[in-house]
């Protein structure tokens, strides 16, 4: 039986096992889906040496780790210089990036149009060159982007031509997105404010429900998004990509997240 896994650290809150083997059970693909948590030291032998393994989510921290260990890059994975997509197949390890397109589809989805829009990314962490070559791919031109240690955000604004802005500043966007780790936790809360913005995109790439940052935005009139729907679009490229299906995603599979 064919195995697949998502790796990273910590791995425990996962929801890729349960839609992956949803889907494999929904269209009768052979094959099992579990998770397994790594250290930093470990990925490389583990990616090496398990041959039973078909295919591997990488998620936080790993997507820039694996790539030493990947034989080949996709153009995406390459662009981005982050992999959450890796088949094996005839000794290749082959590293792709489908989290561009889930954040791209889930725009698209609401018919954003990203012509003359202003795109306000707040955070440094490995999401936001996925994040940024969809918003290109949709249109944005003008990226701005604002991270408490700004160094790496001056890093990321070189390499993909964002401008970027000091920590804590408000500026006119049309759509926000936080790319920070910040709201994992029930207890945590951007320290950023933003009164009197209202009739914006606020999106959080977090997958669960209404993080403060969202709660807020919506009390002040801005439209939400959180980050369900990209998780689900990059798991169904995933899908695609090993299976040569492409599964459907309905109110089922979308109420797989909510339980
Ligand atoms: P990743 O694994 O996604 O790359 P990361 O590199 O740890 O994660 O990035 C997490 C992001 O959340 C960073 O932009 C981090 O800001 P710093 O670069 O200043 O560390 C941001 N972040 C985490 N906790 C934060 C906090 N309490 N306030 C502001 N930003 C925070």
């Amino acid at each position: 039986m064919k195995k697949y896994l998502v790796i990273g650290n910590p791995i425990e809150h996962s929801l890729s096992p349960k839609l992956h083997n949803y889907w494999l059970s929904r269209y009768k693909v052979g094959g099992n889906y579990e998770k397994k948590l790594l250290t930093e030291d470990k990925v490389g032998e583990f990616l090496k040496s398990d041959q039973k393994i078909s295919g591997i989510n990488v998620t936080v921290p790993f997507k820039k780790t694996v790539i030493n260990y990947c034989s080949e890059l996709t153009e995406l994975a390459s662009a981005s210089q982050s992999v959450n997509t890796i088949t094996l197949s005839n000794d290749k390890i082959i590293g792709d990036n489908t989290d561009v397109y889930g954040f791209e589809q889930s725009l698209r989805d609401l018919n954003f149009n990203g012509l003359n829009k202003t795109a306000y990314i707040i955070g440094a962490g490995g999401v936001v060159s996925s994040v940024v070559i969809a918003l290109n791919k949709l249109g944005v031109q003008n990226i701005v982007i604002s991270n408490r240690t700004k160094n790496k955000a001056e890093a990321l604004a070189k390499e993909y031509n964002l401008v970027v802005s000091d920590w804590g500043k408000i500026i006119d966007f049309d759509i926000i997105i936080n790319c920070t780790s910040i709201g994992l936790k029930k207890s945590d809360s951007l320290d950023l404010d933003f009164p009197n913005v209202k009739d914006k995109i606020f999106y959080d790439i977090i997958y669960k429900p209404k993080t403060k940052f969202l709660l807020n935005a919506e009390k002040s009139g801005n439209k939400i998004i959180d980050g369900k729907m990209m998780f689900l679009y990059q798991a169904q490229k995933s899908f695609e990509i090993w299976h040569g299906i492409k599964p459907e995603i309905n109110d089922e599979v979308i109420n797989l997240l909510n339980d």
